[in-house]
């Protein structure tokens, strides 16, 4: 296991470009097994989990071509013989459950293993299960796997509440509809530019899809899909990682490029509050910060509200705010696990129940820490690059699931992250 050695306090001065999406491109490529042709998609990350992922879909019998340099991978489900996704590689990256409606879509059948928990505590799939029952999908659990069948090629599909609304769900109700429903609908659906990216590519691909980009989706099955060359979009939540680790130091100028800021939803409007100076200009962002940080609380929401992913480099930049701050996550109440890492590093941060209250400004001070999830392991990575002294970060496989060339994108502009062998 690597891990990372971090010497601060440094500005980030240049520029960034911004890789594919991680939890766009998992469902692009779940959708190319619906297809009876070969798919090309570009914009494709090299990250862990997409080559978690890739052996997933390798298990079918489906061939996959990635080119790493481009960025470019070939679907193909000539040769998909093998309905099943197991247990030891569903286990590594919870994404893989789209398998069950890619499967659903391809051959009417399934056998998927339960995807486990993760690190902030147990993600529920009962709606995803809930949803093909309600479609006509036989559903049956047995020994950590779910087993899915249809009697006949087509289902009558039916009209489906998600309660709260899941973007995993929605993204797999619809791999399972688009062939095989004569008629479903998903109410209160995930609007992420992952899901509508999702529901864009289908529909290219002959999908009968109504409104897209809403929360409530009506599919009708279709006989065929057609292999297409599609394009994944840029990752908003490293864009906003990005923005927010600008910020965390008062001399960055810091510019992204290849980004879609339209995709950010509402947390721009967070951002201005907090003085620092961000321009928006086409697909490039620049942040110039400042060293009068204000203190801001949010809440997260689903989209376009603040995103839950970026919940942990929020509460990690308002150690650096000059006054307090609450951030409240609404959507995961325990997502709080770099909590107690931050405060080794100097922070003052105090959990009750789904709210974060940071101190601020805190000077922070090099230490040795402990990633435990994605989102959490970005965070400890921006707090030792703003903190006095020399910082270890453990167990940084966390990251190389999310964040493309993260140490050469961050030493490119000043930061100095060294990875050695733990
Ligand atoms: C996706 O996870 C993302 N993962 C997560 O990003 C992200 O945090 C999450 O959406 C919310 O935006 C990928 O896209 C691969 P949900 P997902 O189903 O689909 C509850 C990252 O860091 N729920 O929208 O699993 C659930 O417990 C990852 O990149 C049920 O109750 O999230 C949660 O409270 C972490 N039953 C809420 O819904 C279900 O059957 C939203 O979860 C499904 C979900």
């Amino acid at each position: 296991m690597d891990k990372f050695i971090i010497e601060g306090p440094t500005p980030l001065i240049g520029t960034i470009p911004v890789s594919g999406s991680k939890n766009a491109a998992m469902p692009l490529m779940a959708a190319a097994l619906l297809a009876n042709s070969p798919t090309t998609l570009n914009l494709i990350p090299r990250l862990k989990d997409i080559y978690t992922f890739k052996k997933v879909i390798e298990e079918t019998g489906t061939s996959v071509n990635f080119n790493e340099d481009a960025n470019s991978m070939v679907l193909d489900p000539a040769n998909l013989n093998n309905t099943e996704a197991p247990y030891e590689l569903v286990r590594r990256m919870r994404a893989s459950f789209y398998m069950l409606g890619a499967l659903i879509g391809n051959a009417g059948e399934a056998k998927v293993s339960l995807p486990g928990g993760c690190a902030w505590g147990p993600r529920p799939v009962d709606l995803h299960l809930k949803g093909f029952e309600e479609m006509g999908i036989n559903i049956e659990l047995d020994q950590g796997y779910v087993y899915a069948s249809i009697k006949n090629s087509t289902v009558e599909g039916g009209d489906f509440t998600l309660n709260p609304s899941s973007v995993g769900a929605t993204i797999n109700l619809v791999l399972g509809a688009v062939k095989r429903a004569e008629k479903f609908i998903i109410r209160n659906a995930a609007k992420e530019p992952d899901v509508v990216l999702l529901c864009k590519m289908l529909a290219e691909m002959g999908a009968d899809i109504e409104g897209i980009g809403t929360d409530t989706l009506t599919i009708r099955k279709v006989d065929e899909l057609k292999g297409i060359e599609y394009s994944n979009d840029p990752d908003r939540i490293e864009t906003g990682t990005f923005m927010i680790a600008a910020a965390m130091h008062p001399e960055s100028d810091l510019t992204l490029t290849g980004c879609r800021p339209e995709q950010l939803g509402k947390f721009p409007d967070s951002f201005k509050k907090l003085g620092v100076d961000f321009k928006i200009d086409g697909t490039e962002i620049r942040i110039k910060s400042t060293a009068n940080l204000q203190p801001v609380s949010v809440t997260t929401k689903i989209y376009p509200g603040f995103p839950t992913d970026l919940q942990a480099q929020w509460a990690t930049l308002m150690t650096q705010a000059n006054g307090t701050s609450v951030v409240t996550d609404t959507v995961y109440f325990d997502r709080f696990s770099y909590v107690p890492e931050l405060n080794r590093l100097g922070g003052k941060l105090r959990v009750e129940k789904n709210k974060v209250t940071i101190q601020g400004k805190t000077i922070l001070s090099g230490a040795s820490v402990m990633s435990t999830d994605l989102r959490a392991s970005v965070s400890l990575v921006m707090a030792a690059m703003v903190a006095k002294g020399k910082s270890e970060i453990l167990r940084i496989y966390h990251l190389d699931r999310g964040y493309e060339q993260l140490e050469k994108k961050l030493n490119d502009v000043g930061a100095s992250i060294q990875r050695v062998p733990q």
